[in-house]
């Protein structure tokens, strides 16, 4: 298994010990990057994975949870950044875009007090926009990504799996670390995993949000995951490395 720790579960007052233990087992280094315009929370951008860029070789999987990512492409990829994860949900992305059915919510959250429900849009993919996004993302020399929301099937994406380097699968809704992680999505995961085995695809299937030692983290590398992003399952606990290991070890 491949594991990207979060860092937005880390001790931001010491990045670099942060850094030190991903760098004892992890592949990657997660690096959630918000708006609060398509989530309703707000995290950091080019300069915190420039800084982190600084501190290690771990690759940066950098995952958008922005409006028009790709205005801020050339940013992020000066800056170091391996992978580009664009949501299929967000504007500027397939089109114009559409809101979650569901807010997120999370410690220091804003954006998770009750508010009116988002208004119901119909989930419409412009494929030529997103093929044109990903060419752009692999154009600059980065791995692209594409990432769906818990209420976004693999069905709708099917016409350009062929055209990314890695699925990001959410099982929470974008927006915090820290949230229940949410069952539906793993049929999202075994479609995604047979779709690679009927096609002989390369791209990874990597899965997001409440990845835990037991339980969750299991249960996706079930599914099929090939990689899983953990904030609180490693940040929050008092031997990260140790979770590293652990979640280094689990297969399918
Ligand atoms: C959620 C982020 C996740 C989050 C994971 O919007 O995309 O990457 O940091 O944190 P945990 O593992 O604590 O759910
Ligand atoms: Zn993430």
């Amino acid at each position: 298994m491949l594991v990207s720790p979060s860092i937005l579960s880390a001790d931001w007052s010491d990045l670099a010990g942060a850094v030190r233990t991903a760098e004892q087992g992890a592949d990657w280094l997660h690096c959630d990057v918000m708006d609060g315009h398509f989530v309703p929370n707000l995290t950091f951008g080019a300069p915190m994975v420039a800084a982190l860029h600084r501190l290690t070789k771990l690759p940066l999987d950098v995952h958008l949870m922005i409006d028009e990512p790709l205005a801020f492409l050339p940013a992020f990829a000066d800056a170091g950044s391996a992978i580009f994860t664009v949501h299929v949900e967000a504007p500027g992305v397939a089109g114009p875009g559409w809101p979650a059915p569901v807010r997120s919510r999370g410690e220091g959250g804003a954006g998770g007090a009750d508010g009116p429900a988002p208004e119901a849009k119909p989930h419409a993919i412009d494929f030529a926009h997103l093929r044109e996004t990903l060419k752009t993302i692999r154009a600059r020399g980065l791995k692209a990504g594409l990432a769906l929301r818990p209420d976004t099937q693999l069905e709708e994406v099917e016409p350009v799996l062929d055209a990314i380097d890695l699925l990001l699968v959410m099982t929470v809704y974008p927006g915090f670390s820290g949230q229940p992680f949410l069952d539906a999505p793993l049929a999202t995961i075994e479609r995604a995993a047979a779709w690679k085995r009927a096609h002989g695809a390369g791209f990874t299937i990597e899965v997001d949000g409440g990845i835990q030692v037991a339980d969750t983290g299991p249960r996706a590398a079930k599914a099929g995951a090939e990689a899983l992003v953990a904030g609180h399952a490693i940040y929050r606990q008092p031997d990260p490395v140790q979770a590293i290991r652990a979640l280094k070890e689990l297969h399918r």
